[in-house]
């Protein structure tokens, strides 16, 4: 029987629409296990960089695998041919946050009729997997069914539509499924290789299935890598309902942004009572209930997605009129610890205008040049509307900070932000900053000088010793 009717095909032919952080990423580890992979993108600059053989993003390890795996991977703008000779699409497009807080799917419609009037062309034998990996709302699998039938029966000029009566006729031309992503920047391609779990939502065994046999070397753990020499461990491969798909995405987001801010919510009654949230955090994280991640204090979450996707979730919720306290409080716990920030310079510094505030790390996170919703940006914003200069520095998202926000001024050598500076804030906690030599910041910096440890990343004794006094979020 052919591999392509039993599903035991050991080579995909796939197509990712959407080259950003996770349809790059999704593209390339699926490359890297052997299928063939055509990354599709309207942004006709982000091919042309990718055909070069450049990353348009910065994340570890990406570039190397990318070299690793060019062999099975190609990249193009145009979505037809790809959607009609591919045996699984996957939609990696970004799902950003509408006016309303809800989700702007926009794109993912675009991508779905586009999908839609290829296959009114195609004369395939068998269907179509189109796969939503982008973030979406319950429903959306329904929604992007829709928008392929209206695709299908759109008439698309000449040669469209030719096979579309045929198509019509073959509802089962195509079969959608939900295979949210789990990745964190920063770590995408080891999240991707080694996944805590995959999880799969269909209406139809047929497309669970070819998704089984697609993700198998992942399941197995068969491939060969040097990225994780230790035993391997099969990945759990969970499948259920579309909807309940959708919902574990936003349900994961959800709870890690609500873990963060019920740190910080003790971290700020430490402050007040006199303890260590560090110790705080590792005492209770020893509870297996309760586990020792996502509990590090401080300026809180930002990012592309958490912000987005608790707003989108709270958005469904008014939908139904449902009242989610729990969401409202873990933002409003967000927004103030970004706002304990200034607080606190303004409680050494009393007036700001006039003075000289280093910030140290843009990118929302370290090991990645996103900016998306970053709390520097919105802090440094702040520190300016009160009249303060800000001097940002950032090993990577140095240039992409200062096109983002003019007011900001960026240097590029961690020890330029401190000259002159009355305070500093430690905003993300790239590696590097561990390393500093604080009496050299000690020196460049005015007297008396602050520093405000946002992501607890410096030894507080250290920082005392340099003359620097130390501010942080949650430590005696
Ligand atoms: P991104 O903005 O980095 O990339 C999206 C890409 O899609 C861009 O290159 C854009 O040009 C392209 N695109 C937009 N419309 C298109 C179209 N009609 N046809 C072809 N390409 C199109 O976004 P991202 O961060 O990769 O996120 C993608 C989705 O994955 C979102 O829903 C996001 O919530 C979700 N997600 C992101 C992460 C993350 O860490 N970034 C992790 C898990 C899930
Ligand atoms: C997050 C999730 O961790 C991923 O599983 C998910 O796939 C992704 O969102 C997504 O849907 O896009 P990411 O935003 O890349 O990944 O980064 P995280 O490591 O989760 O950090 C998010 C934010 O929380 C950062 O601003 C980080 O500084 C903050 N954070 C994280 C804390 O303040 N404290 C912590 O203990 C952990």
């Amino acid at each position: 029987m052919d591999k392509r009717q039993n599903n035991t095909l050991d080579e995909f032919h796939v197509a990712v629409v959407g080259a950003g952080y996770v349809g790059l990423v999704t593209g390339m580890c699926l490359a890297y296990i052997g299928h063939r992979v055509t990354l599709v993108d309207v942004n006709e600059e982000r091919v042309a960089t990718l055909e070069r053989g450049e990353i348009p993003i910065y994340e570890p390890w990406l570039e190397s695998f990318m070299a690793k795996s060019a062999d099975r991977l190609r990249f193009t703008t145009e979505l037809a041919p790809r959607a009609q000779d591919a045996d699984v699409v996957f939609i990696a497009v970004d799902t950003p946050q509408g006016a309303d807080g809800s989700a702007d799917l926009s794109k993912i419609a675009a991508v779905a009729r586009g999908i839609g009037r290829a296959l009114s062309e195609a004369n395939r034998v068998r269907p179509l997997v189109v796969v939503n990996k982008s973030t979406v709302p319950v429903g959306s699998g329904d929604y992007v069914s829709m928008l392929i039938r209206d695709g299908l029966e759109e008439d698309g000029g000449d040669a469209g539509g030719r096979f579309a009566a045929e198509a019509r006729e073959r509802e089962a031309n195509f079969q959608v499924v939900s295979n949210p992503e789990f990745l964190r920047e920063g770590s995408a391609v080891y999240d991707s290789l080694f996944p805590d779990r995959i999880v799969v939502g269909a209406d139809s065994r047929e497309a669970l299935d070819i998704m089984r046999a697609l993700y198998k070397p992942v399941i197995e753990q068969s491939f060969t890598t040097e990225l994780d020499p230790r035993p391997k461990i099969a990945v759990p491969f969970v499948t259920t309902d579309l909807a309940s798909a959708e919902m574990i995405k936003y349900a994961a987001n959800a709870f890690l942004a609500t873990k963060i801010s019920f740190i910080n919510e003790i971290a700020n009654l430490c402050e007040l009572v006199g303890a260590d949230v560090g110790n705080v955090a590792y005492g209770i994280g020893l509870d297996q209930r309760i586990g020792p991640r996502f509990l590090n204090a401080g300026i809180g979450w930002g990012g592309s997605c958490f912000p987005k996707d608790v707003a989108a979730l709270r958005a469904v919720a008014r939908e139904y009129d449902y009242e989610s306290v729990l969401l409202d409080a873990t933002v409003a716990v967000n927004e103030r610890q970004r706002k304990g920030v200034i607080s606190k310079l303004q409680r050494d510094l009393h007036t700001l205008k006039g003075k000289r505030v280093a910030l140290l790390g843009l990118s929302f996170k370290p090991n990645t040049d996103d900016l998306r919703e970053a709390p520097s940006l919105e802090i440094a914003r702040t520190l300016n509307s009160l009249g303060a200069r800000v001097v940002g520095y950032d090993p990577v998202a140095g240039k992409a900070a200062a096109r983002r926000l003019p007011s900001l001024k960026v240097v590029f050598d961690p020890y330029e932000a401190f000259r002159g500076a009355h305070a500093a804030v430690v905003v993300t906690e790239w590696d590097e900053f561990r390393e500093l030599d604080l009496d050299r910041v000690a020196s460049l910096m005015q007297k008396p000088s602050f520093l405000v440890d946002g992501r607890s990343v410096l030894d507080p004794r250290e920082v005392v010793a340099a003359g620097i006094h130390y501010r942080s979020f949650g430590h005696v």
